[in-house]
């Protein structure tokens, strides 16, 4: 069995500002593979939708939209009687997320940069705020939950999703959990890390932080899903390496002579998963929600 106990602590990002420069820098990768993504995560956007009970007129402000999902989804199914303000601190990745949104002439949907940490909007404001694998970047989560909850509306409804653990997410154990062991080989210094990628990958993590905030009726859980890619192996590390802040940040600290070495290897093990079509990765990720119940 592979040890991943150290790659969850070098795959990150720190500070508010690094990490806005940093997925600043993947815009143009996001751009590129923002349809194929978005089917390869579409069971997570699905999930999102179902934890927020996301319904035809409602307003609802998505946090680190990335290149629009889930924000394009929900504006989908809240309507043109409905409202959604997708946010992210990355101004290339909203501009991304404006022009897919144009793209498919959706009108009911605005594009505000916005760390969300500090959310620039007033108090009871929403019905539903989501955030779909951009908690674990926030360097504060515990300042983000207090704000999620400062905007939403009485009963309003949080919805939140992340990884599940690295041994279970084959998209990291054939990229990251590889790269890690040549990082470390090329003994590179440990960095300490206010944020990862598996910060929430533990059931009860976010419950912790939910609670805290002063959520009510919060439950969380651990689910399995499909996470194909529909190309070849060589695009899906392609995309990876394109989209990934966190993993960029980790293979450039490997030594340059062993990049081919570990490119031979993340594509075989890849291999394991492909049928000649598509890439057949699952994904264990965890979903949370929660109610403000009171002011
Ligand atoms: C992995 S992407 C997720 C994008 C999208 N929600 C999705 O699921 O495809 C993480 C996003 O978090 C954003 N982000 C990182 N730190 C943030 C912060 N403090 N406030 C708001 N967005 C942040 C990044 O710019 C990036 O677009």
């Amino acid at each position: 069995m592979a040890d991943f106990s150290n790659v969850s602590r070098t795959i990150d990002m720190n500070g508010p500002n690094e990490s806005k420069r940093d997925w600043e820098r993947m815009a143009e990768g996001w751009k590129k593979w923002h349809a194929k993504f978005s089917r390869q995560s579409s069971e997570a956007t699905k999930a999102i939708l179902d934890l927020a009970q996301v319904k035809e007129g409602m307003t609802v402000l998505d946090l680190a939209c990335g290149s629009g999902e889930p924000s394009l989804s929900i504006a989908r199914a809240v309507g043109p009687r409905g409202r959604v303000v997708a946010t992210d601190i990355a101004p290339g990745m909203l501009k991304i997320a404006e022009t897919n949104a144009r793209d498919e002439g959706l009108s009911n949907i605005e594009f505000k940069p916005a760390n969300a940490e500090a959310i620039p909007f007033p108090d009871g404001s929403y019905d539903a705020v989501t955030c779909r694998f951009g908690l674990m970047f926030f360097p504060n989560p515990e300042k983000a939950m207090g704000e999620i909850r400062r905007v939403l509306k009485i009963g309003g409804v949080v919805a939140l999703v992340t990884w599940g653990p690295i041994e279970k997410n084959p998209r990291f154990t054939t990229t990251a959990a590889i790269v890690e062991k040549y990082r470390r080989m090329s003994k590179v210094e440990e960095r300490a890390s206010d944020a990862d990628v598996f910060r929430f990958a533990e059931i009860g993590s976010m419950t912790k932080i939910l609670s805290e905030a002063r959520f009510g009726e919060i439950s969380e859980k651990q689910i399995i899903v499909p996470w194909i890619w529909d190309g070849s192996v060589e695009e899906q590390f392609k995309s990876f390496s394109e989209m990934s802040a966190p993993f960029r940040k980790l293979y450039s600290e490997v030594n340059r002579g062993c990049q081919q070495k570990i490119t031979a290897e993340i594509l075989a093990a890849m291999g394991e998963y492909y049928d000649g079509r598509r890439v057949n990765f699952t994904a264990v990720i965890n979903t949370a929600a929660a109610k403000k119940i009171v002011k």
